[in-house]
């Protein structure tokens, strides 16, 4: 029998559609990607994170000569925000990512498989779900209420 899934996302065409706390999490994501350390991808990707106590943290890629021991902005993020406020919940996470040579041209960029495993990790801990947000310089942005919508099938504890 074949079956479909649907998955919900927001596009918008411009960060002027966002709330204040979007625009402000946008330019954080921003400034922190200037801060990946990518000297083999060349590609710099910066987020930033909100707690439900209103502070925002930030991450950078962070690369190594010996490839797999590198990790992406995200979970720098998200393992640094769970191993020094583990009781704190994840509220939004706001991504922008693209070649050291960033354009307009470069598109919205959406975490990776191995990122959104690991938001799915921390929303089923915090049982509450993660706004995720991806755009780029021409400040157009995609939206997910959760991570469930990147990762249709996911796997969890529950299979454990
Ligand atoms: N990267 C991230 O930081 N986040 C993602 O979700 C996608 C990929 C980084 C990893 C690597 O340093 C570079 O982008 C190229 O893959």
């Amino acid at each position: 029998m074949k079956k479909d899934i649907k998955i919900g996302y927001e596009h918008f065409k411009s960060i002027s559609e966002l709330s204040e706390t979007e625009k402000k999490l946008f330019e954080r994501a921003k400034k922190a990607r200037e801060t990946g350390y990518a000297p083999y991808s060349n590609f710099l990707v910066g987020c930033a994170v909100l707690l439900e106590n209103e502070e925002i943290y930030t991450g950078s890629n962070q690369e190594n000569a010996a490839y797999p021991s590198g990790l992406c902005a995200e979970r720098t993020a998200l393992f640094w925000i769970g191993a020094n406020f583990p009781n704190e919940v994840i509220k939004k996470i706001f991504i922008i990512g693209g070649p050291r040579e960033f354009s307009e041209k470069t598109p919205p960029i959406p975490p990776c498989g191995a990122c959104r495993q690991s938001l799915m990790e921390y929303e089923t801990k915090q049982n509450e779900d993660i706004e995720v947000y991806f755009s780029n310089l021409n400040e157009e942005v995609f939206k997910v209420n959760s991570i469930k919508n990147l990762l249709p099938f996911y796997f969890d504890a529950t299979f454990l």
